[in-house]
């Protein structure tokens, strides 16, 4: 089967390497999605490994679809009858971008026709009555060129599991784990988010450090179609856990609001890396490092949901005049401010275009 690992933009490459890594074929990166050969297999292990991924689904079909009859005949032709069942349940979601078929509701209306007249010629069935396991079917229509997928995740991967409690502004899982990615840490050196508010950061290094698959506690959509075996899931899961490394890790988070320390410490019991991390309440201005050297990864407040742009100013500019003698400590920083580097004092050895949601940051990197 053709797969599909859809990812923010920007971390596609990371992504790459997690496929590769993990003994995938015929990685090919594209924006905001990499594609791979596989099949029930690297289904399980992707889902329950992929650190930097949104979602894992299977390509059923990418077409030219300027008009309604060639989405229409397009998605009919497809072999639907191999995914989906007598019975399957298959509602339809996506979006158009810069196309000549615009209308969101009824390209879904279109290709759910198509799907359903293909699949009552196929089952001899005069109506489908879609009472058994739903395999959510995505679209997009981008430039004219139609992406049918069907979605084997379910709620998408960032969704650890381990964090309920949120902080005012948190991280998205899959960024941090990007982030700490970026940063090529291993578990090694000093690690701390001086600004961590619901730990995310610390605890997709936590993870990354003990090679803890983050989905290995959390369901996927396609374990409840019936097509892929359980034993299949078990497996994956059981080499995941097999891979997992122990040792003493120094992974520090804080911040100012003690709101958030408490927080962080919930989700990373939900996390399973209580253990491995230390939060405390501290100003990041005047904290005192665990360590002589180290990484330093954050996030500090943008100036759109946490402050005024002025005080996130203020707050980049304190930092810099706080960390200029930390030279032994790497600093990566998320942010999304235009001047920051001008604002913190020094200017970066290495950027990188990330976004935060739609908010478009820079990874600020100092070595
Ligand atoms: C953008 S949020 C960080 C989000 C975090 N990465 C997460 O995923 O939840 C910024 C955090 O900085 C904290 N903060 C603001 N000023 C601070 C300071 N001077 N020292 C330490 N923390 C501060 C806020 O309480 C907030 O939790």
């Amino acid at each position: 089967m053709k797969l599909s690992a859809s990812c923010l933009f920007g971390v596609e490459s990371l992504t790459a390497d997690e496929l590769r890594y993990m003994g995938c074929s015929d990685v090919k990166i594209e924006t905001g999605r990499v594609l791979f050969e596989g099949g029930a297999e690297e289904i399980a292990k992707t889902n329950i490994r992929l650190r930097t991924a949104e979602r894992v689904q299977i390509l059923a079909g990418e077409f030219p679809a300027r008009s309604f009859d060639e989405l229409f005949e397009g998605v009919k032709a497809l072999s639907w009858e191999e995914f989906i069942q007598k019975d399957s349940a298959f509602p339809v979601k996506g979006h158009c971008l810069d196309s000549a078929l615009m209308s969101v509701p009824d390209c879904q209306r279109i290709i759910k026709k198509a799907m359903a007249t293909k699949l009552a010629s196929v089952y001899s069935l005069q109506r489908l009555p879609e009472t058994g396991s739903e395999l959510q079917i995505r679209f997009t229509i981008n430039k004219n060129i139609a992406a049918i997928y069907i979605d084997t995740s379910g709620a998408a991967l960032h969704k650890r599991g381990y964090r309920p409690a949120s902080a005012a502004a948190p991280l998205r899982e899959t960024l941090a784990a990007a982030m700490v990615k970026i940063s090529r840490y291993k578990g090694r050196e000093v690690f701390c988010d001086p600004f961590c508010g619901s730990g995310t950061i610390a605890i997709e290094a936590a993870l990354a450090a003990k090679n803890r698959a983050p989905g290995i506690s959390r369901r996927f959509a396609a374990q409840d179609w019936g097509i892929i075996s359980a034993s299949v899931w078990d497996k994956a899961r059981e080499e995941a856990r097999a891979s997992e490394y122990s040792g003493n890790y120094e992974i520090f988070g804080s911040d100012i609001d003690s709101a958030c320390v408490a927080a962080a410490g919930e989700n990373a019991s939900r996390a399973g890396v209580s253990d491995t991390i230390r939060f405390f309440a501290a100003d990041a201005l005047s904290l005192k490092l665990p360590g002589e050297s180290g990484i330093l990864m954050l996030n500090p407040p943008y100036g759109e949901r946490l402050l005024t742009a002025q005080e996130a100013d203020k707050l980049i500019k304190g930092m810099g005049n706080a960390w200029r003698g930390l030279t032994s400590w790497k600093k990566y920083i998320l942010s999304s401010s235009l001047d920051f580097e001008r604002s913190f004092g020094m200017k970066a050895q290495k950027r990188r275009k990330l976004y935060n949601g739609m908010i478009q940051c820079q990874l600020y990197m100092y070595y």
